[in-house]
C-alpha cells in the first residue's frame, strides 16, 4: 500500500481539463458509460439510491432515469462547486436531493438506502479519513441493500484493491461480486447475513 501516492485534488477549484472532462461526461458519458453500468444494478425504479461523490451530476442524471417508479435519489459531494453544478443540471427532477459536505457530519438517517453508488471517489479522500467515511456510508445502507463501487487502482492514480476490500469488510460488508481490470476495481458489497 505504501507505493500508492495520495494526490490531494482541490475540487472547489477544478482545472480547465477537469471541467472539460465533466462536460464530456455529461454529453457522451451518460449514454456510453453510466447507462450501461447502472443497467447492471437491476433497479425496479422505486428504490432509495445514494450517489456518493456525484461530481457534476452526470451519474445522478443517468441514475434518475432508472428511478421513475417512485424512487428517490440523494446526491452528495464534498465540493460546493460540483454540487451546485449538479443541482442546476438536475433542477427539473423533484425526486432528487443534493447535499454538499462530509457524510460524517451530514444529517442523514441510518439504514436509508437500498443502493449506494460510488464512482471514483474513495481514492480522492485522504487515507486517514477513508475508514470513518466508509463507515458512515455503510451505516446509511439498509439491511438487504447493496453498495456498488468503482475505483481506479493504478499506483500512479488510485488505491489498492486490498484497501477497498478492507474498508468495507471493517464495517461488516461482504464482497458479493467484482471485476478487476488493469486500471479499475469494480465491486458489489452487501451486509453479511
Ligand atoms: C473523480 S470525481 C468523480 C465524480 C463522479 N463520481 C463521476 O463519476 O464523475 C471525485 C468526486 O468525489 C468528490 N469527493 C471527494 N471527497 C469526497 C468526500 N469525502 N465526500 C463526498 N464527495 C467527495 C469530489 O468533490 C469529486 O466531485
Amino acid at each position: 500500500m505504501e507505493d500508492y501516492e495520495y494526490k490531494k485534488v482541490d475540487f472547489n477549484n477544478p482545472s480547465f481539463m477537469f471541467t472539460i472532462e465533466d462536460m464530456l461526461k455529461n454529453m457522451i458519458g451518460v449514454p456510453l458509460f453510466y447507462n450501461p453500468y447502472f443497467k447492471t444494478f437491476g433497479l425496479k425504479g422505486n428504490e432509495n439510491v445514494l450517489d456518493f461523490g456525484c461530481g457534476g451530476g452526470s451519474s445522478s442524471r443517468a441514475l434518475l432515469k432508472f428511478l421513475s417508479r417512485g424512487g428517490n435519489l440523494t446526491a452528495i459531494d464534498a465540493s460546493d462547486f460540483w454540487i451546485k453544478k449538479a443541482r442546476k443540471r438536475l433542477e427539473k427532477y423533484t425526486n432528487a436531493t443534493f447535499m454538499a459536505g462530509d457524510i460524517r457530519n451530514l444529517y442523514i438517517k441510518d439504514n436509508l438506502f437500498d443502493v449506494i453508488s460510488i464512482i471514483h471517489v474513495i481514492h480522492d479522500i485522504s487515507p486517514e479519513d477513508r475508514k470513518d467515511t466508509v463507515g458512515a456510508i455503510c451505516r446509511k445502507l439498509k439491511q438487504g441493500g447493496r453498495i456498488y463501487i468503482r475505483e481506479p487502482i493504478k499506483k500512479s492514480h488510485g488505491m489498492p484493491v486490498d484497501e477497498i476490500r478492507a474498508l468495507f469488510n471493517d464495517c461488516e460488508l461482504r464482497e458479493k461480486d467484482y471485476i478487476i481490470s488493469k486500471s479499475e476495481y469494480r465491486g458489489i458489497f452487501a451486509i453479511s447475513p
